[in-house]
């Protein structure tokens, strides 16, 4: 399958957080054009108020929405994979590809309800994909060659950054990056907050924050150098940082976040189980 999506028909089940995200952001950044995509959701009132949001068709129609696309997009909850994946078994071929982005559903389920032969990638993207932003984890299924990967890293570039992992790794991946905008959030509106304790007015303190988080992440991802190499060079002997460190450490900052992302993790496992 080639990387060029500009003539392809993509078909969108389950345009809710996720999949509106992606829709708005592959338009916006003329990746697809709108009257080549098909998206549904489950309920009726749902499909027009998007539709006008989105400007693209959208229906509660999945089997009409399959049928001769080139894509299809699984951007349901994880526990209406299975059904949504049976009821579109009959008109999905060998000839598409089918990524789901659902977490903890692995290819296999997914490939097994469809019927043997069709390409399954899955893709763990998250929400600032909105802004060109994200970072998605990608692994293919049985029936998936290094054609459809690229396809799916190409698309999903649009949005973001891409990783190809082993699929054992998914869950990982969706407790790290999938859930990580969230502890970010906490975190920059705790160092806000902080910001408003020490006097600060709250937009100069939230702009501090997230910019300096910006900054930090920028440098870490240009440079590789490890994170502790580039904290050593903040904290200068007898600073105020190492006193804000210890802090840190006494809060047990890093084996709160560690332990975080290893319950996602856990929990990510469960997901489709429902
Ligand atoms: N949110 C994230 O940050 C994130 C990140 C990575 C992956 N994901 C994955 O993305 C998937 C969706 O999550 P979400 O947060 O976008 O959930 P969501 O906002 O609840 O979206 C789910 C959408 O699926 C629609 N839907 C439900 N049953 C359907 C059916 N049988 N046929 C067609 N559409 C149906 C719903 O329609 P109605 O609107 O009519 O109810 C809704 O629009 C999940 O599997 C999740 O694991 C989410």
């Amino acid at each position: 399958m080639s990387a060029n999506f500009s003539k392809k028909t993509i078909a969108v089940l389950g345009a809710g957080k996720m999949g509106g995200i992606l829709i708005k952001a592959l338009v916006e950044k003329h990746q697809i054009s709108p009257e080549r995509v098909r998206a549904t959701v489950a309920h009726e009132g749902r499909a027009k108020e998007l539709s006008q949001k989105l400007g693209v068709k959208v229906t509660t129609d999945n089997v009409a929405a399959v049928d001769g696309a080139d894509v299809v997009l699984i951007c349901v909850k994880p526990q209406v994979v299975q059904e949504l994946a049976e009821q579109i078994s009959d008109k999905v071929t060998a000839q598409q590809i089918v990524i789901s982005v659902a977490a903890s559903v692995h290819t296999s389920q997914i490939e097994s309800a469809l019927g043997a032969g069709v390409p399954v990638v899955r893709a763990m993207p998250n929400t600032p994909c909105v802004l060109g932003q994200g970072m998605t984890g990608i692994c293919k299924g049985q029936y998936a060659d290094k054609g459809h990967v690229d396809a799916a890293c190409a698309l999903f570039n649009v949005v973001g950054r891409t990783v190809v992992v082993d699929e054992k790794h998914m869950d990982a991946v969706t407790a790290l990056s999938a859930s990580g905008p969230a502890y970010i959030y906490i975190i920059l509106e705790s160092l806000a907050e902080a910001g408003v304790k020490v006097g600060l007015p709250r937009d100069i303190a939230t702009l501090l924050a997230a910019q300096t988080a910006l900054g930090a992440s920028t440098v870490v991802l240009e440079t590789g150098d490890h994170p502790a190499l580039l904290k050593d060079a903040v904290t200068t002997p007898a600073g105020c940082t190492i006193d804000a460190i210890m802090e840190l450490e006494e809060g047990k900052l890093r084996v709160t976040l560690i332990k975080a992302v290893v319950k996602a993790a856990q929990r990510a496992k469960e997901l489709a189980l429902g």
